[in-house]
């Protein structure tokens, strides 16, 4: 189906949803919720994941007298006794999310609102979540970053230069029950230059490519620049900007060093993580083959290998860059892959950050007077080896048991030292007490553990102790 044959209506006047009252809000949010409890959401999935047309019958025998305030949302439209829904609704982490129908994507259209797809799933995982913060979620689509940093928040913003884009997320956020989730139009920070930010969170339209086909989809390493040199002008002191971007590696040049560029100057420490590296012809068929489905035609293809070859790129990059505001010392810059790990990572990331702060911020006297614990679950993997009197401990493995698991390598005398740091007492007074035990000279192991206590807050895998 091209755009001119479509049935659609008219782009400009593709229908939003919207709740005309707060009572057809609730009756909705209380039939999703009835049907999804009582095990009749199958026949919602037919309706709004499938796409199938079914009979007012069907529906309403999933969503009871409710099918009234669907059709006054703006949610399914009704020809004789057929319903089709006019929007496609997702359930994700607790929250349900509407967002355009994919027939609309299909037909290229530009203004197409992205819904919950792998990428928002995993930009999501991985967004710190702070309680009592002001998040930006900028270029927020249907809203899905905005609505789920809701509930820890004390203030969303959500910005896109789409308005239909900002429909979806009004709605989505009165549908989930946040009214503190404001929506402003305009392209990047435009709208909110003048607001103060504690997170920014932008799953940006990255792909790096000729096109200009969807909004969500081709900005490109451009945009992902403009943000990272914009946004810590706004972020608090102690903010941090979660950007999803892509880049170039250009023949002949370092892209580490080239990336490096959009942090100059920025006051914030860097760390970018990165997740995929593709050759010009494996990124452009990932892409095409989301827009053209399983035939990618030739000329297409072509005309985006074009433009890498005149740009002389020869490698396309992906991954999360992440800015956190560090006032008043030295930031640092770390590039590096994503660790593995899985479920929310978000957690993980803010710890590391804070634990990073806190070893950039201490001089060696003052880190080795913290109290520092292992971090909860902390996993010490010892590989052995048969010695003249018995099995001796080689080296040890520590790894992080869930979130972002990163892994560190030490050896076996600073393992079993990190085992007496409870958080009780101070590293030092720890190490003393563990040279004593150990029948080992304090100064030795006391000059060892600065070093020691950097490595490990930078791994995250030492926390500053809680008093709870
Ligand atoms: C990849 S989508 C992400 C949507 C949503 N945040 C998510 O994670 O699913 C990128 C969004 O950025 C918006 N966008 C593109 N250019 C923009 C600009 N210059 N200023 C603000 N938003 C922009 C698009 O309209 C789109 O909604």
């Amino acid at each position: 189906m091209t755009a001119e044959g479509s049935a659609l209506p008219k782009k400009h006047s593709l229908p939003a949803p919207s709740f005309p009252d707060r009572s057809t809000r609730d009756r909705v949010f209380a039939a999703l919720e009835a049907a999804r409890q009582c095990g009749r959401s199958s026949t919602l999935g037919i309706l709004f994941t499938d796409g199938y047309a079914l009979s007012t019958v069907t529906v309403s025998e999933a969503i009871g007298d409710a099918l009234n305030a669907l059709i006054a949302a703006n949610m399914v439209a009704v020809d004789g006794q057929q319903v089709s829904a006019t929007v496609r609704l997702q359930y994700y982490a607790g929250c349900y999310f509407t967002s355009d129908r994919p027939e609309l994507h299909r037909d290229r259209f530009a203004d197409f609102v992205l819904g919950v797809g792998f990428a928002t799933r995993n930009f999501a995982e991985m967004m710190p979540l702070r309680p009592g913060s002001s998040v930006l979620d900028l270029g927020c689509g249907c809203g899905v970053l905005a609505v789920l940093s809701a509930p820890l928040a004390s203030a969303v913003m959500a910005v896109d230069i789409n308005p239909r884009a900002l429909a979806f997320t009004r709605f989505n956020a009165e549908l989930n029950g946040f009214p503190h989730i404001e929506t402003a139009l305009g392209d990047l920070f435009a709208p909110v230059h003048a607001r103060r930010f504690d997170v920014i969170v932008s799953n940006a339209p990255y792909v790096i490519s000729p096109a200009s086909t969807y909004r969500y989809r081709d900005g490109g390493a451009g945009i992902c620049e403009r943000i990272a040199r914009q946004a810590p002008a706004l972020l608090t002191a102690g903010g941090c900007l979660m950007l999803a971007a892509s880049w170039p590696e250009h023949r002949g040049r370092s892209w580490q060093g080239e990336l490096a560029h959009w942090f100059e100057s920025s006051g914030c420490d860097v760390w970018v993580l990165a997740t995929d590296h593709l050759l010009p012809d494996d990124y452009a068929r990932v892409w095409l083959a989301q827009e053209y489905g399983d035939i990618v035609p030739t000329e297409a293809i072509n005309s985006w290998l074009a433009a890498y070859n005149a740009a002389d790129i020869t490698m396309l990059h992906c991954g999360f860059v992440l800015l956190s505001h560090a006032p008043g010392r030295e930031p640092w810059i770390e590039i590096r892959e994503l660790p593995p790990g899985g479920g929310r990572r978000g957690e993980s990331l803010d710890r590391i950050l804070a634990a990073r702060d806190l070893a950039a911020r201490s001089d060696d006297a003052a880190l080795i007077e913290l109290r520092l614990a292992p971090l909860a679950g902390l996993e010490a993997i010892e590989r052995r080896r048969p010695g003249a009197s018995g099995w001796c401990v080689e080296r040890v493995d520590l790894r992080a048991a869930d979130g972002l698991r990163i892994a560190m390598r030490v050896d076996p005398l600073a393992a079993d030292l990190l085992g007496w740091m409870d958080g009780s007492r101070s590293a030092a007074e720890a190490a003393t007490a563990f040279a004593q035990a150990r029948g080992l000279a304090a100064e030795t192991i006391i000059g060892a553990l600065p070093a020691l206590l950097r490595k490990l807050l930078e791994a995250g895998l030492i926390v500053p102790a809680t008093d709870s």
